[in-house]
């Protein structure tokens, strides 16, 4: 039987809520309100939708609200038991119910003092046991102690994982190699095509390559058939099965699948069931960010998520950054009902920032389901997209100023850049304002006109405006701060989760194309024509598959 815990089991269903009612209501009377109109009348308002939290200023005051607006989503966090799930979380209740376990990802960044339990064990010592041991390895490995099976020094670091067991790493990564050792080479591993591992291992020898096989469960498919691609080219260069132990370490929950595949239990990382997937890149699954940036620089990374963890638990809702940003994504998403959020880092290291967002946000927030299992009658989680800035302008942009598609957009920039290069931090931050601004103010056709344009083009070269953006500005890109950025999105998720009343930890969705995936692996691979009982459209792929899967074999061979 599942317990949903008692806060969320008390609340009644969304639409029913007086808050959310109110919000249709005023949503009918400010739809049509511009954001021209909202500037002129309060001109100070640029200050009044601004603040600064945990050295993150916020600039929400390009969206589409008033007052009142933000009041009523506020009433509706309350309503919808938004600090009892917080203090749930913290506490280490399990509300994740469908897997019916903690979500203790707030426990990765805690100080070693803190105590946070989970079935009455306090995990805050085990967290910082494995932060030690991932801390001497990783000095180990950066300084050379650690030696390959031939006696060479290891200059290579693979992460081969997929998901929440990849994207972070490689996030974090990008975001961090200002901070890395140059004299060492990272590279990441996820595809199961073998195009990934060909291309990742090319140019490397096995004998200065360390791989760090990242699975919490240790049994997906992509990475297990990678890591056994990986020992068979290791093994072939170095020749010797105790050569595993030098040039493979893991990070899982698993230990039992860890040893069965070979690695010594010395070597492996642990982490624990109340860490999700996509919560996961501050724990053992960010050892390549550990031994790429330095234990002092990763520890700061926890510091900044930890900043934000204390700035979630214990600000005032009207002054909480996640929950704000949370409640203006449901604002739009529900009442205005745009479908996505564009994410436009102005941070050529965030470059992967907001494909590490889509795990994060829309693995937790797209289900269809509530707690109890009751269909949803609202949309829930967004689509999350996005470019670094500004070369997404050259793209997409014309879509976000011009389009039929209402697309909130948070623009993230820095005061300063690492990388100070003549003027090009300016014309990068100039376009950061530019952007935001001609999204929200447009161009009238009246000023078109104005311009000299012939009548005939003023409505191609009017500009409506009114489309909202955030704009989030940090000093510039730490450790610390890229730890608060990630927690920001990630308790964004968790208000905007709360308020639509569903498991954001969970992710069912993704689990029938891999069950289908197994059956049809060996009618691919099978010597004699299987007899296959799919749909006929999934039974004549297959069967062109296996028709002409040959042919390529056979050119590859002759060629
Ligand atoms: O398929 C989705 C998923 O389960 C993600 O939630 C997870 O991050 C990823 O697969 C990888 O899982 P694992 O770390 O167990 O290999």
């Amino acid at each position: 039987m599942i317990t949903i815990p008692r806060p969320q089991a008390e609340i009644i269903p969304l639409c029913e809520r007086a808050a959310w009612k109110a919000l249709r209501q005023h949503h009918a009377k400010i739809q049509n309100v511009h954001l021209r109109q909202l500037f002129a009348e309060d001109l100070r308002r640029g200050e009044h939708f601004a603040f600064e939290a945990v050295g993150l200023y916020f600039d929400y005051s390009k969206n589409r609200i008033t007052d009142e607006t933000i009041s009523l989503l506020l009433e509706l966090a309350n309503q919808s038991g938004l600090r009892e799930r917080i203090d749930a979380m913290f506490g280490g209740e399990k509300i994740n119910v469908t897997e019916k376990r903690a979500v203790l990802h707030v426990a990765l960044r805690t100080m070693k003092d803190e105590s946070i339990k989970v079935d009455g064990t306090n995990v805050v010592p085990e967290v910082h046991d494995v932060l030690d041991q991932m801390t001497a390895f990783a000095n180990h490995v950066r300084s050379g102690q650690w030696k390959g099976h031939t006696g060479k020094r290891v200059r290579n670091v693979i992460n081969i994982g997929i998901g929440g067991s990849d994207l972070g790493p490689v996030m974090a990564y990008e975001a961090l190699k200002y901070y890395s050792q140059r004299d060492m080479t990272f590279r990441f591993i996820s595809n199961v095509d073998s195009t990934d591992f060909v291309e990742a291992t090319r140019d490397l020898s096995a004998d200065e390559t360390l791989f760090i096989v990242s699975s919490k469960t240790f049994t997906t498919l992509e990475t297990m058939t990678n890591a056994r691609t990986a020992r068979e080219w290791a093994l072939q260069a170095l020749g010797d099965e105790k050569a595993v132990a030098r040039h493979f370490v893991a990070v899982s929950t698993n230990t039992a699948e860890v040893k069965k595949f070979g690695i010594d239990t010395a070597n492996m990382f642990q982490f624990w069931d109340w860490v999700g997937g996509r919560y996961s890149m501050d724990s053992a699954i960010g050892l390549s960010t550990m031994i790429a940036i330095g234990p002092d620089q990763f520890r700061a990374m926890l510091a900044g998520f930890h900043a934000m963890d204390e700035h979630f638990r214990t600000a005032t809702f009207d002054r909480n950054l996640p929950v704000l940003m949370g409640l203006l994504a449901v604002w739009y998403n529900n009442f205005f009902e745009s479908q996505t959020i564009a994410v436009l880092p102005y941070e050529q290291y965030l470059k992967r920032f907001p494909a590490y967002l889509q795990q994060l946000t829309m693995e937790s927030n797209e289900k269809h389901v509530t707690l109890d299992g009751t269909r949803v009658e609202y949309q829930t989680g967004p689509i999350f997209w996005g470019e670094p800035g500004t070369n997404g302008q050259h793209s997409f942009y014309q879509l976000i100023h011009q389009g039929t598609k209402l697309i909130p957009c948070d623009f993230i920039g820095f005061f300063q850049t690492l990388n100070p290069l003549g003027d090009h931090h300016d014309l990068l931050m100039s376009n950061v304002f530019a952007q935001a601004e001609a999204l929200a103010f447009g161009k009238t056709p009246e000023e078109v006109r104005a311009e000299g344009t012939p009548d005939w083009l003023v409505p191609h070269r009017t500009f409506e405006g009114n489309r909202p953006s955030n704009v989030i500005l940090a000093e510039r890109l730490t450790p610390e701060t890229l730890g608060k950025l990630v927690a920001l999105y990630e308790h964004s998720v968790f208000t905007q989760g709360t308020i639509w009343q569903i498991d954001s930890f969970d992710q069912w969705g993704v689990e029938l194309g891999k069950v289908l995936a197994q059956r049809i692996i060996p009618e691919l691979e099978a010597a004699e024509d299987p007899s296959l009982k799919h749909d006929s459209s999934t039974n004549a792929l297959i069967r062109r598959y296996r028709k002409l899967k040959g042919g390529a074999a056979r050119m590859k061979k002759n060629g």
